[in-house]
């Protein structure tokens, strides 16, 4: 390891691993690794789009009675699962890390202690093995999941993939953002939050309600069985042009609302609360879509599939609404699934896959990066 006094940044010396020597096989292993905030996952995953195993160990619990992710206790968390984390994924394959043609590990965007173990830990095997190693972006591989296995009631069954270029709803918890996705490492930003980001925007919603924490699934949950008009959410920016998004006003909306409402908060209140605030969400969402398709830059990429991405995606009325916006712009309509739309090791593995099929990988010291836009790919 070397220190780089330019940039304060820790850089990682990859000695010998210089080349890209393509194993002679129809079907190349990738052991992806994920790290970035409170899942330490891994998966192995194959050129032909199989994902052979795939753990992911959720820090959740740990994290909980603190209604949020402390880094920390989320980088520590990552040091004590790693090692055990990777060896039981080689074993559900039936597999050894001699078996393994490329390593893959999220670099960035992430909490950088966390980010640290899991690019350390695929450095160290990649450098033991010489083996190819790439370093993934991770919004990068929440944006390439879909390629790895979608699910659509219109067009792509399963066994089918999603072609380029494709128009994304990257919503997690750190991001929300429109992109027109071209290729790999090829984004092009439409559209994106001025303030928080959607996911964030249910986890806080969550919070004030006594809900708990990670927010989305709960809220989701209780909104499905309440009433979205009893709760009058703004819409912030829907009146006006442009694709970006805010949702900080409707966190203080839904603050002010429980402030001074006089109304018992029965379980009935809770759902018609968390029915309404999603449907502010959603039309958002479906707004700013209506916008960016709109869009010159759009317009003329003629992408065929809309799809959705990120923890937030797991979202079904979002789901649902996104799915209707296709089929009335004559679009296919995309997602994951569930269990590849928060983070996790195979989209990880899939983006390792998808960067080392056009030579990009590891040939110089790489500095993780707690901030990393897709647009500087
Ligand atoms: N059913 C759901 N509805 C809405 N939001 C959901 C749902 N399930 C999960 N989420 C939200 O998804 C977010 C987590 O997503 P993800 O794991 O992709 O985020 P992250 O990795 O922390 O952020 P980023 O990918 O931007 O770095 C949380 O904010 C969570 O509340
Ligand atoms: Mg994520």
């Amino acid at each position: 390891m070397q220190n780089n006094d330019d940039d304060k940044l820790i850089k990682i010396d990859m000695g010998t691993l210089q080349s890209n020597v393509a194993p002679n096989k129809d079907s190349v292993l990738c052991l992806g690794i994920e790290s970035s905030c409170d899942e330490t996952s891994a998966a192995i995953v194959d050129s032909n789009r199989n994902v052979l195993s795939h753990i992911i160990y959720s820090q959740i619990p740990e994290h909980q009675k603190y209604g949020g992710v402390v880094p920390e206790l989320a980088a520590r968390a990552h040091i004590l699962a790693i090692d055990t984390v990777i060896n039981q994924t080689l074993q559900a394959a039936g597999k050894t890390i001699n078996d393994i043609d490329v390593i893959a590990a999220t670099a960035g965007p992430g909490l950088i202690g966390g980010v640290l173990v899991g690019w350390l830990a695929a450095t160290g095997i990649a450098q033991a093995t010489k083996k190819p190693l790439v370093a993934v972006n991770h919004l990068e591989g929440h944006a390439l999941v879909p390629r790895l296995s979608a699910t659509a009631a219109n067009g792509i069954g399963a066994g089918a993939s999603v072609d380029f270029p494709y128009l994304l709803m990257l919503a997690s918890g750190g991001h929300c953002q429109i992109l027109l996705v071209r290729g790999v490492g090829q984004y092009e930003l439409i559209g994106q939050t001025i303030d928080d980001s959607a996911g964030e925007a249910f986890d806080k919603v969550s919070k004030m309600l006594g809900l708990g924490y990670p927010g989305g699934p709960i809220v989701d949950k209780r909104a499905s069985s309440g009433n979205p008009k009893r709760f009058n959410f703004p819409r912030p920016l829907c009146d006006k042009p442009g694709c970006d998004f805010s949702f900080s006003g409707i966190k203080t909306a839904a603050r002010i609302m429980l402030d001074k409402n006089t109304q018992p908060i029965d379980d009935a209140f809770i759902n018609d609360f968390c029915a309404s605030f999603q449907a502010a969400v959603v039309d958002c969402i479906i707004n700013r879509l209506n916008h960016a398709m709109a869009t010159d830059v759009v317009r003329a990429a003629n992408p065929k599939t809309l799809v959705v991405a990120g923890g937030v995606a797991k979202n079904s009325a979002i789901r649902a609404a996104m799915e209707n916006l296709a089929d009335a712009h004559n679009m296919i309509f995309a997602a994951p699934p569930m269990n590849l739309c928060t983070d996790n090791g195979a989209m990880i593995a899939w983006a390792g896959i998808e960067n080392w099929r056009i030579g990009n990988i590891v040939r110089e010291p790489v500095a993780p990066r707690p901030r990393w836009p897709l647009t500087e790919l």
